[in-house]
């Protein structure tokens, strides 16, 4: 018995490095390395061996799957793909509510202005200038917070009935027509606000939310614009603690980030202005959870809105779901100098959700996950931490798979054999192309 569980156990160390290799292809060396959770996947596949093999006798069509961070739908419209999003009934998205975030995310800019209205303005014009690193122009969130900032600063400008979430590049003499100079009222005084420069940090090779691109941008922008900038805005942590690190640190120019990655938390502080936490300790625990209870046959709420048989369970003000949309959304919270110090740890699982399942009334269950970049900040610093502390609690054993950030096939090369897995977990590169993913799942 024990020899055939050894072998076992070497044959699934050797299909798993297998996946691995396979998936490296000639770009996808530091993809594949991503997998610090590649080599705990194989270590675990090891220990539980026997009890982890895909139960063969249910279609791949008809396995759960789980979209995250990367909502199916049209990169230009926004408009939901739902026959991705309800692809079989145990189909679910899980991400986090991109508007309420990205209003936080507006307002708390504001609010920092405002108070600190007598230091901001550096060349005394009376002038606000703030420039903006944009995500993807394509993303939801990124789209989302983009027109977040843009409202509660006044700059935005109408287009089709939403704020244009556009890149303007520069406008110096605030007669861009993406956007419009807005004002800022404090004390009596008036002052005009103006975006002046907005770039999509996208870099040679075709990925978004580059770090380094915007490290790079920010040189560009105050050498034209110099003490015009008062403000740095970033879509996310990522380009936010590159430009912190290379200009707005030394130059104490406040710099608003998104994620709430443990570095820009720590950056506060130093001065970094603050960030938005997206809740990803709930977003992960939402991740493996809906594929454990439709694994488990249970009711989709378990662990969620019900508590499961440990006790874990979420409060409703961390948390919706829509039902319409087949879509979990996490909550998001501001991070200022004022409450930092509670979320200097982002990898921390929630304590609602902290308490192991039972491996027999759980069985182990083999699940497959990519991570669309393997190095996005915040997915590879907030993100696949916490999924790696969950995968223990729920008893799943993930192999998680690196992409390169730039081509979907890097990723979906490397699903080819979904039936070694009873489930899976999907961050597409582009959001239009779930049916990429599913087309493997119906063969
Ligand atoms: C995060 C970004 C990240 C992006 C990747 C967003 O929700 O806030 O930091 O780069 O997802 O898809």
């Amino acid at each position: 018995m024990k020899k055939r569980m050894a072998l076992l156990a070497m044959a699934t160390v050797l299909g798993l490095s297998m996946t691995a290799c396979g998936g490296g292809g000639a770009k996808g060396g530091s993809a594949t390395s991503t997998s610090g959770g590649t080599d705990k996947a194989t270590s675990t596949s090891a220990a539980s061996a026997g009890s982890t093999t895909a139960s063969g006798d249910v279609a791949n069509k008809d396995k759960p799957l789980v979209w995250f961070n990367r909502q199916p739908s049209n990169s230009s419209t926004g408009a939901l793909d739902m026959t991705a999003l309800s692809y079989n009934d145990k189909t679910y998205y899980v991400g986090f509510d991109a508007n309420q975030g990205a209003e936080l995310q507006g307002t708390m800019v504001k609010d920092y202005i405002e108070k600190n209205i007598a230091t901001i303005d550096r060349n005394g014009d009376g002038t606000i200038g703030y420039v903006l690193a944009i995500g993807d122009i394509g993303h939801n969130d990124s789209i989302a917070r983009t027109r977040g900032v843009r409202k509660a600063l006044g700059t935005g400008v109408e287009k089709d009935g939403d704020i244009n979430s556009e890149p303007i590049g520069t406008n110096s003499d605030g007669s861009a027509s993406i956007v419009q100079d807005g004002s800022i009222e404090v004390n009596g005084k008036t002052y005009v606000v103006r975006e002046l420069a907005s770039q999509e940090m996208k870099n040679s090779a075709g990925a978004t939310w580059d770090a380094a691109t915007a490290g790079n941008t920010i040189g560009t922008w105050t050498s034209s614009f110099g003490e015009a900038i008062d403000v740095v805005v970033s879509n996310n942590d990522g380009m936010g603690m590159s430009m912190f690190n290379a200009w707005s640190k030394d130059n104490q120019v406040p710099t608003f980030g998104y994620d709430a990655n443990s570095d820009a938390v720590a950056a506060i502080a130093e001065g970094y202005g603050g960030t938005i936490s997206q809740h990803a300790d709930i977003q992960a625990y939402l991740t493996l959870r809906v594929l454990r209870n439709a694994l488990d046959g249970a009711d989709i709420d378990t662990g969620i809105g019900t508590a499961d048989d440990a006790g874990n369970v979420l409060t409703d003000d961390v948390y919706v779901y829509k039902a319409d949309e087949r879509s979990y959304y996490a909550l998001n919270v501001a991070v200022t100098a004022d409450n930092y110090q509670e979320f200097t740890d982002s990898t921390k699982v929630y304590d609602g959700a902290s308490k192991q399942l039972d491996a027999g009334t759980h069985a182990s269950k083999k699940v497959w996950l990519d991570i669309y970049n393997s190095s996005d900040n915040f997915l590879s610093a907030t993100y696949q931490p916490l999924l790696q502390n969950y995968d223990d609690l729920l008893n799943l054993e993930v192999d998680y798979i690196g992409g390169d950030g730039q081509t979907e096939s890097n990723i979906t090369n490397r699903l080819g054999n979904p039936s070694q897995y009873d489930a899976f977990a999907i961050n597409m590169v582009k959001t239009d192309n779930a049916a990429s993913y599913t087309s493997l799942l119906d063969q």
